[in-house]
């Protein structure tokens, strides 16, 4: 080792706060880049994996820190759908023939929330359950996205690479189907999950002034962020003329942009099939 290397300055949370928004920080500087908060800062989806199962034993674990997450007056009201059978994975992976590399994921499971069992009680306790609304449907799906997270953060822990898909509500209705979905019972999103073959890119975030509100709301400064934001993440990040979305409508900029490409996204109408499906599911969202 030479005295310069060991002399190097070793990475702190600052650098990786840096990294995370494009902009300098102090918060963190003496501390190393080492431990949980790091893991977080520099956490990112996997979209490329080895050829190697994940076992049982971890795959228990994983499911039981998952499900360790907090829950809406304990009412645990997540389901996760493990696609063991091969056949009805590549029957889920074609459900999204636009993401092929599913298919090189060791585990697709798919995370749902979960009414139906609290309704299920009310029938077995003989009381009414005067509660279809919109805030119990919220409920389970806020619960459900927790569990998820709960399980990325520990697959990762484990040295695993995740990525959510809400590509695979594209088709609701066959997706449920393939499932067996009953009646209380939605997905919120897949993930594809196994050993990492690379990593990933880090994305820039919008910075936390912009997200983050002292006692009130305040959206005065949003504009001239969102500029700033656009601005760095274009010059770490330049998409390629080639996956501008949408060019055949919107035409090809040479500063393209974080808010164009979101604009661009939803400048079409995205699952209008949603809605129906989960009314068909039994819920009134009153
Ligand atoms: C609920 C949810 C659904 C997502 N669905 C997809 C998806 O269908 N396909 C995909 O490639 N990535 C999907 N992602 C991953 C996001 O694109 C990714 O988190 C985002 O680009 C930020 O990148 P990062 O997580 O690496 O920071 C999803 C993420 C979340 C939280």
């Amino acid at each position: 080792m030479t005295a310069t290397s060991a002399h190097a300055p070793q990475p702190t949370l600052a650098d990786l706060v840096e990294r995370r928004f494009g902009l300098p920080t102090s918060a963190g500087r003496d501390r190393p880049a080492t431990g949980t908060l790091a893991d977080m800062l520099a956490r990112r989806v996997c979209r490329r994996f080895r050829q190697e199962p994940i076992s049982e034993e971890t795959m228990e674990l994983l499911f039981a820190a998952a499900l360790s997450a907090p829950s809406k007056s304990d009412l645990q009201q997540a389901s996760i759908v493990r696609l063991r059978d091969p056949d009805r994975r590549r029957r889920a992976e074609a459900l999204m023939p636009s993401m092929p590399w599913i298919a090189g994921a060791a585990e697709l499971l798919v995370f749902c929330g979960d009414n139906r069992r609290m309704r299920r009680i009310a029938e077995l306790r003989a009381k009414p359950f005067p509660n279809d609304t919109l805030d119990m449907f919220m409920n389970a799906a806020v619960d459900a996205g927790l569990v998820m997270q709960a399980f990325i953060t520990a697959a990762e822990a484990e040295g695993l690479g995740c990525c959510p898909l809400s590509l695979i509500r594209n088709q609701i209705d066959e997706l449920g189907r393939l499932l067996a979905l009953p009646a209380g019972v939605f997905p919120v999103a897949g993930l594809a999950l196994g050993h990492p073959e690379a990593q990933g890119k880090l994305s820039l975030r919008l910075p936390i002034t912009a997200l983050v509100h002292e006692d009130t709301y305040d959206a005065s400064g949003f504009e001239a962020e969102l500029a700033a934001y656009d601005a760095r993440r274009a010059a770490l990040e330049p998409t390629p003329a080639g996956k501008q979305r949408y060019a055949e409508r919107w035409g090809t900029l040479t500063e393209y942009t974080w808010s164009e490409d979101k604009a661009r996204q939803y400048s079409v109408p995205e699952r209008h099939n949603f809605g129906p499906y989960v009314r068909g599911q039994g819920f009134g969202l009153n």
